[in-house]
């Protein structure tokens, strides 16, 4: 390290202290994760939703047809077509990918269907003539907590990741898309209406039968597996049969809002009360890529204005914006060669007019690899915790999203702290893998659309 002045090493090991979650803290989250998840199973409104989304069974690789797909994430819109292929496990794909606009992310109902209904039509325009797409089935990847008593409709239960638009919470979704497909004469019929993580959970096993748990590592976090309708008391009153599988989406980014295990730091706090949210998604707040960049600059921030620590005598008003900085901005430090950090002082004079000193930048550099590395291991207590509550010893893990995709280190070090919560033995093979999904929110919507018209071709459900 360079010359790093005494006060600076201080709050660097204070900072560690802050961020670092050991493998029995890990251990202790996991547990008290496990019984949440089981929580979760036994009544509606449990502190894990634990959703139950009708997809019904795996699929065999064998699900052929064209569907549509449309992908409303966190940061943008996305309409595909797919079509799967006669060949086992394969597909082909075409799509265009449309910004959502900040504003439209607090504004009306209205605007919202509007705006998607539009990026549909252009799409179609673009891709067809008009009488082709007739009979085209759309999967629709809504990834946000909605309850779910078929499979084609969602009662919205409340936004996450910073979305906070009205006339929807507490609304069935589908009407309300469908009506701004009518007002359009666009000729689509929603088939599916499912969440990310589900799509990640099918898309994976539709090529690699080993995928038990499809999770998302990105704007917001979450996982989907596959349960026994036997082991979901609150669906009980249905008489599903004890072996029937059903796919959960756990919303677990709603994990311990009540503070009960999480190492909760005060910049946490201020995350959490400065949202549209407070006191929810407590587990995302600390480890999804929205706030990864914001609980960086409430650090750098306090260290300026309460602690006379960083950037003397410099004008922080820029950095002083909230969410002005993005998990994009830590990525690149963490791969800024530690030796000069030249790229990371660029990135502070370019982004927000700072001039950080050597020591400084050294302190920006640990501090970011201490924000990643608390997300990937806190984000390993909840595939661990699955794991565990369906007792299984050895899969693969789906995962998808711009953290895990994209995130120096996210999957070393969450496969890492997999081997401390889960004991495994050194030197031998994980015997849970977290790899690389298939796009869940594309190609996972039209598997599900072709298993939900096989289902309704069968007279199942
Ligand atoms: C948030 C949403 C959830 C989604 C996840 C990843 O947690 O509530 O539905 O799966 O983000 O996109």
């Amino acid at each position: 390290m360079a010359d790093v002045p005494k006060t600076l090493l201080d709050e660097l090991s204070n900072l560690e202290n802050l961020f670092t979650v050991d493998a029995a803290t890990l251990k202790k989250v996991t547990d008290h994760f496990v019984s949440e998840l089981a929580a979760g199973l036994e009544k509606e409104g449990g502190n894990i939703p634990m959703n139950p989304t009708w997809v019904m069974a795996f699929p065999d690789g064998d699900e052929q047809g064209t569907f549509l797909a449309l992908d409303m994430g966190g940061t943008n819109l996305r309409v595909c077509e797919i079509t799967l292929t006669e060949e086992k496990g394969e597909f082909d794909i075409i799509q265009s990918k449309y910004r959502m606009p900040e504003e439209l992310k607090t504004g009306t109902a209205d605007e919202l269907w509007e705006y998607i209904a539009d990026c549909l039509q252009q799409f179609i325009e673009f891709h067809h003539e008009e009488e082709e797409v007739l009979n085209l089935p759309l999967g629709f990847t809504f990834s946000y907590p909605a309850t779910q008593h078929y499979i084609d409709h969602g009662i919205l239960q409340r936004w996450t990741k910073g979305f906070d638009i009205s006339g929807v919470e507490g609304e069935d979704v589908v009407p309300q898309f469908q009506a701004a497909l009518e007002a359009r004469n666009l000729p689509i019929k929603l088939v599916a209406l499912i969440n990310d993580t589900t799509g990640t959970l099918i898309a994976s096993a539709y090529t690699d039968q080993a995928m038990r748990v499809g999770c998302i590592f990105g704007t917001g976090c979450n996982a989907a597996y596959m349960e026994d309708c036997g082991s979901i008391p609150k669906l009980k009153h249905l008489n599903l049969p004890d072996d029937c599988p059903m796919a959960i989406n756990c919303e677990y980014g709603a994990f311990d809002n009540e503070h009960k295990v999480l190492p909760i730091t005060k910049y946490d706090t201020i995350i959490d009360e400065e949202s549209p949210r407070p006191g929810q998604q407590a587990f995302e707040k600390m480890i999804a890529g929205l706030y990864l960049g914001e609980i960086f600059r409430l650090v750098l921030v306090d260290l300026h204005e309460n602690k006379n620590l960083l950037f003397e005598g410099q004008d922080i008003s820029k950095l002083k914006k909230p969410y002005t900085i993005d998990a994009s901005f830590l990525a690149l430090i963490e791969e800024d060669p530690f030796e000069n950090l030249q790229e990371t002082h660029d990135l502070f004079e370019k982004d927000l007019n700072i001039n950080p000193s050597k020591p400084e930048l050294e302190l920006c550099r640990r501090l970011a690899e201490l924000i990643g590395t608390r997300a990937a291991r806190l984000s390993a207590c909840g595939v661990a915790a699955i794991c565990k509550k369906k007792n299984i010893e050895t899969c693969h893990v789906g995962a998808d999203g711009s953290v895990f995709t994209k995130y120096p280190h996210f999957k070393a070090r969450g496969a890492q702290a997999l081997r401390e919560i889960l004991d495994w033995p050194k030197g031998k093979k994980d015997p849970v893998v977290i790899l690389s999904a298939e796009d869940g929110s594309g190609v996972g919507a039209a598997v599900i659309a072709a298993l939900t018209l096989k289902r309704i071709k069968v007279g199942n459900t």
